[in-house]
């Protein structure tokens, strides 16, 4: 693997290499002392174009526990705003010796011509380009899905099979919903997704899911359901669903809760819009694993990052944490 642009890239084998990668990285964060010296002389930039909580400090935290040097990139408060090009910005990055770019655009496929330009020689991860693509969000919703349904340690080499997984909501422009369709896919799990005919992409036909409009009626054959945000941002006002009548419909309270098998998990990319698409008591029940799906992220990255820069020439004793 030599970038992370797309869940679609992956192979099972890959996929399932770097969740058991991230269940060794995870045993670091129970240590009194939460550092590898895997990429200590390799430097990483977090080039982030556009917002983000969740994923710029996971990131950040995982390189920082992989022992790396982090240069934190914001195009808010750069020479962006005077007009300097993703090209040029990268090279000038680069110059300064790089290993990694972990980026996010607003620009659906601005990490793949990073990744394939020529403009620079580091390798690249997609940290959310658009409404393409979060590879690492999906990898880091599989890794919680396989500890919580199939087992922490039983889940070691195993894949998704069979498990039954619905995504809720604004899959118009949802990356999280796309990523996770491919990534889920792939591991074998089964996918519907939910959402209004407004919010659904011309050509969702050909995706290898299941399409309902019935939440009541998918819920109960659910062993996940995850809810995703309606991206305001990405929409012309006069299309935004009214909060009462989405709620409503799509939205997951209590009461849909109730629906769900006993087993069944709440997930939520973040950031929630409580009130909107789940009810505050939802988002704080025993089953949402929102809190868990962001300390897992951490160990995904750093499996992913681990695997990229430091896995191919050294040997998996000398990096890899020793077993508990
Ligand atoms: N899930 C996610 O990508 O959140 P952030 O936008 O906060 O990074």
């Amino acid at each position: 693997m030599r970038h992370l642009i797309s869940a679609a890239d992956l192979t099972k084998d890959d996929a399932v290499r770097i969740l058991d990668t991230a269940e060794e990285m995870a045993r670091v964060a129970d240590r009194p002392i939460k550092k590898l010296p895997t990429l200590r002389g390799r430097t990483v930039v977090n080039l982030f174009f556009e917002d983000s909580t969740r994923t710029r400090i996971s990131f950040e935290a995982a390189e920082k526990r992989l022992s790396a040097d982090v240069i934190n990139f914001s195009a808010k408060g750069s020479s962006v705003s005077k007009g300097e090009s993703l090209k040029d910005t990268a090279q000038t990055l680069e110059a300064m010796g790089v290993d990694a770019v972990v980026i996010r655009h607003g620009a659906s496929g601005a990490p793949f011509r990073l990744a394939t330009s020529g403009w620079i020689d580091a390798a690249v991860v997609n940290a959310g380009d658009g409404t393409h693509q979060h590879p690492t969000q999906a990898l880091l919703d599989a890794f919680t899905m396989r500890r919580r349904l199939v087992g922490r340690d039983a889940g070691l080499g195993q894949d998704l099979a069979g498990k039954r997984v619905t995504l809720v909501g604004d899959i118009l422009h949802s990356r999280v919903a796309r990523s996770n369709v491919d990534l889920l896919h792939t591991l074998g799990a089964e996918v519907t997704l939910v959402a209004p005919p407004t919010l659904l992409p011309v050509g969702v036909g050909s995706w290898p899911c299941e399409v309902s409009y019935d939440l009541d009626r998918v819920l109960p054959a659910s062993d996940a359901v995850m809810m995703l945000r309606v991206q305001r941002e990405r929409m012309n006002a006069a299309f935004f669903p009214t909060e009462r009548e989405y709620s409503r419909r799509y939205g997951l309270d209590g009461e849909r809760m109730a629906r769900m098998p006993g087993h069944a998990l709440v997930m939520h990319p973040g950031p929630m819009v409580r009130g909107m698409e789940i009810t505050a008591e939802v988002a704080d029940s025993e089953r949402c694993t929102v809190v868990e799906q962001v300390a897992n992220g951490v160990s995904i990255r750093m499996a992913v990052l681990y695997l990229l820069l430091g896995g191919q020439d050294q040997t998996a004793q000398q990096t890899a944490p020793a077993p508990a």
